[in-house]
């Protein structure tokens, strides 16, 4: 693996290599994404091979210019309603972390897709991304830089740790400014659907195309610690994790194990806490800020190798879904949470 810089000519050379067939991780505003060319076939199984991820599971196609959309997803296959839609969201909200689905064209090969005749696209804000994209081939297939499964990375040093002998080259531009991963959207079919919340709020979405569908751990989020393996576990840390609310935080905190580490929401319920040495996400309640640390502060306690996380739910609105989303996903449930307590 070799380290390369946000330079011009860094990114040629990444550019080239994207064409070649070859693995390089990169920043985008949300996490760092593992690129491979979108319609190389040995790219796309060398990225399922390096992430260990179950090839039942499709990948996003990144593009540079909404133009591209076209050599990937098969717009006119849509009613004229959806089509409607597609073009509000993409014209405003493109570039930026927010991901479609759409009909696919044939041209892009079943393993991007896991053999779905749809395909998920996304056009990202970051610069360094742009740039990469339109130096290579111009539709990129990335998942985020994690091995399946494991915290998302949204610093270069992450991937280097949990990828770095899997990949050829990996683009460091510093942090991930949003932390996490965009939103996912299936516009195929009406109602349209939220499959993932994300960088984009639904708020911002439902301004613009009207109520959609919500996502499992925003209608379930409350029954989530009653049924026990409900939600798939995702974005997951090695320590074990618990999802608490403020309250429970603060009752925990006062009757906790010193092995135990404590997540807050905010620097205030930290304080209340007394817990000097918990870790806050924000230190004003934003969720913005709150999202941008989120996996940073997972990857530094998860080298803790601490008995417990005690995390604190983020507010419901806003970047506080897709927050809460992660969290709980990453969190051990039911049964488990009660022996954790
Ligand atoms: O912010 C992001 O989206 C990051 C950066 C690198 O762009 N990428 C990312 O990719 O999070 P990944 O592979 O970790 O997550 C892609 C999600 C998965 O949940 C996958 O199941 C879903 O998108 N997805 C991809 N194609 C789909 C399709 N055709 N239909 C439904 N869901 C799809
Ligand atoms: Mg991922």
């Amino acid at each position: 693996m070799k380290k390369l810089s946000s330079s011009d000519a860094d990114l040629r050379t990444a550019g080239q290599a994207l064409k070649d067939g070859l693995l390089a991780a990169f920043p985008t505003e949300t996490v760092y994404g593992l690129g491979g060319d979108g319609f190389n076939k040995s790219a796309l199984a060398r990225i399922f091979k390096a992430k260990k991820r179950p090839r039942f599971d499709p990948l996003i196609i990144h593009i540079a210019e909404i133009d591209a959309l076209d050599r990937v997803a098969n717009r006119g296959a849509l009613p004229r309603s959806l089509r409607e839609k597609v073009a509000l969201l993409s014209e405003t909200l493109w570039p930026g972390p927010l991901t479609i689905v759409l009909p696919k064209r044939p041209e892009v090969p079943d393993l991007a897709t896991s053999g779905l005749n749809t395909v998920a696209v996304r056009l990202p804000s970051h610069p360094v991304a742009r740039k990469l994209i339109a130096y290579s081939t111009g539709a990129i297939a990335a998942p985020s830089a994690n091995p399946f499964g494991y915290l998302s990375p949204t610093r270069a040093e992450h991937v280097e740790e949990l990828l770095g002998d899997e990949i050829d080259f990996i683009v460091d531009a510093g942090p991930a400014d949003i932390g996490v991963e965009s939103t996912v959207l299936d516009l195929t079919q009406e109602p349209v659907r939220l499959l993932r919340p994300g960088g984009t709020p639904r708020e911002r979405i439902e301004e613009l195309i009207g109520k959609v569908g919500k996502t499992e751990t925003e209608t379930e989020e409350a029954d989530a610690l009653r049924s026990p393996g409900m939600l798939k576990s995702h974005y997951a840390p090695k320590t074990p994790l618990v999802l608490l609310t403020r309250d429970e935080m603060l009752r925990q905190s006062a009757s906790g194990k010193e092995a135990d580490v404590y997540l807050f929401f905010d620097e205030e319920t930290r304080e209340e806490s007394g817990v000097v040495d918990g870790f806050a996400l924000s230190k004003s309640g934003d969720c913005a800020e709150a999202a941008a640390n989120l996996f940073d502060v997972l990857h530094r306690i998860d080298r803790l190798s601490a008995g417990f996380i005690y995390a604190q739910r983020a507010p419901k609105s806003g970047l506080g879904a897709a927050i809460n989303d992660r969290l709980s996903r990453a969190s051990i449930r039911g049964t488990d949470q009660q022996e954790a307590r």
